[in-house]
């Protein structure tokens, strides 16, 4: 063992003493794996079965339709926006649940994008979520050659923001690197350009505490399915501030953001809230799902969520450094408490078979390609020994290469 960070008896401690605790009983975790993943996909919460139940035996089975009115299922979308709003510093009416992140970047950006004006710049993070680039990508093909995409390194990105920028589209914290912009700062920058800013929170909401309103961000999208734990596949969000919802003009102009949906009028007239970015018919029993996952933030302060992520971020990279010194491991998270968001990631040769062997053994984290072993660090159900405890393993498929088997080396579809 080195010697430069403490044994587990420091981390029962820690754990002894973590005002969160008592959150992880709230979540359906499997015994004896540490989950080091909810960046990627929350667990459930236990809630959600008898959310479910009801839902399909209780609503669906017996009112039929009438759920639709009687069980509340058309209110989703809104009241579970402004469930969403109290976590990222909007306001209740702010926020609508439904589709894809990568349909509401779409949603949102042509939209934003006027081809009548003179603005040519689309700008965006070249390290960016590759989705958020083929949507943008997508949009600049369909109205050829009036835009030009501009990719940039992240720190390259307030360089290009001028007066020619027709659009700004960013996560706060990047998928691979978790580093994470200053938003106050760029939506400033935008704003004196007079360019629109998308911000994507895929990887910030319920990471820590975003203070939308503070920064004076106007528009965003995120998923739920990552630290706010709503399950596999679930509905993401829009944000749009109130101040702005008047003048967006939707172009995805579907049937549940007309103003009288149930006219059923010929030409379509969009609702004067934040429902005209509403498309579709809702996806209930993910809402559903959803709902019971957000029950579980009530309560929360997450300022305390901040400072348990930043101690067992630190933790990891202190252990880890220590422990697994000499194994090549480049950290590419930022060290600095301001540029990182709740994961901790490091480049490694071999890092697919690496992360293939720790999850063999129950500790669960993922592999983004080239080079990069991912791991989530999540408030709610991740405990200080978890963090010594996956190091200990990683020394080991390290020390003894038990990564070098050749079944770790079979690529799996998800990575
Ligand atoms: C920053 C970011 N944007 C978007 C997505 C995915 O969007 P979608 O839910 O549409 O697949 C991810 C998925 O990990 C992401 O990290």
């Amino acid at each position: 063992m080195s010697g430069n960070t403490a044994g587990r008896a420091h981390y029962e401690e820690l754990d002894r003493a973590d005002r969160l605790a008592a959150f992880r009983e709230k979540f359906d975790l499997p015994e004896g794996v540490i989950y080091l993943d909810g960046n990627s996909l929350g667990p459930p919460v236990k809630a959600v079965q008898g959310g479910l139940d009801q839902a399909v035996s209780g609503d669906w089975a017996k009112k039929l339709i009438s759920s639709w009115n009687q069980a509340g299922w058309f209110n989703l979308p809104t009241e579970l926006g402004d469930g969403i709003a109290s976590l990222i510093g909007a306001r209740p009416g702010e926020i609508i649940v439904g589709d894809s992140t990568s349909l509401n970047i779409f949603k949102l950006a042509t939209a934003l994008l006027k081809p009548d004006g003179n603005r040519r710049k689309v700008v965006v993070e070249r390290g960016n979520f590759p989705t958020d680039i083929y949507i943008l990508q997508g949009i600049v093909r369909l109205f050829e050659p009036r835009f030009e995409l501009h990719l940039g390194e992240h720190d390259e990105i307030p360089g290009l923001i001028d007066e020619d920028t027709a659009l700004v589209l960013l996560s706060q914290v990047n998928y691979r690197t978790g580093r994470r912009f200053d938003m106050r700062e760029v939506t400033a920058l935008a704003k004196t350009a007079g360019a629109p800013i998308i911000w994507d929170l895929c990887h910030s909401a319920g990471a820590f505490p975003i203070d939308l309103k503070g920064c004076g961000v106007e528009y965003a999208v995120g998923c739920t399915y990552k630290y706010i734990n709503g399950g596999p596949g679930a509905p993401a969000y829009t944000y749009i501030a109130s101040e702005s919802i008047g003048a967006f003009e939707p172009v995805v102009t579907g049937w549940h953001g007309h103003a009288r949906q149930f006219a059923f009028e010929v030409d379509y007239d969009p609702e004067v809230s934040i429902k005209k970015a509403l498309v579709g018919t809702p996806s209930v029993l993910s809402l559903i799902a959803l709902k019971e996952a957000l029950s579980v933030w009530k309560d929360i302060d997450l300022n305390a969520i901040r400072a348990k992520s930043l101690a067992l971020t630190d933790a990891f990279i202190a252990l880890v450094e220590d422990r697994c010194a000499g194994h090549g491991l480049t950290l590419l998270t930022p060290r600095e408490h301001d540029l990182r968001g709740s994961q901790v990631t490091w480049s490694v040769k071999n890092g697919y078979e690496i992360m293939q062997a720790l999850i063999e053994r129950g500790v669960i984290g993922d592999y983004r390609a080239p080079d990069a072993i991912r791991f989530g660090f999540t408030p709610l159900y991740t405990r200080f020994t978890d963090v010594y405890d996956a190091v200990t393993h990683l020394k080991d498929v390290l020390d003894t290469q038990e990564w070098r088997n050749p079944e770790f080396a079979v690529r799996r579809t998800v990575t």
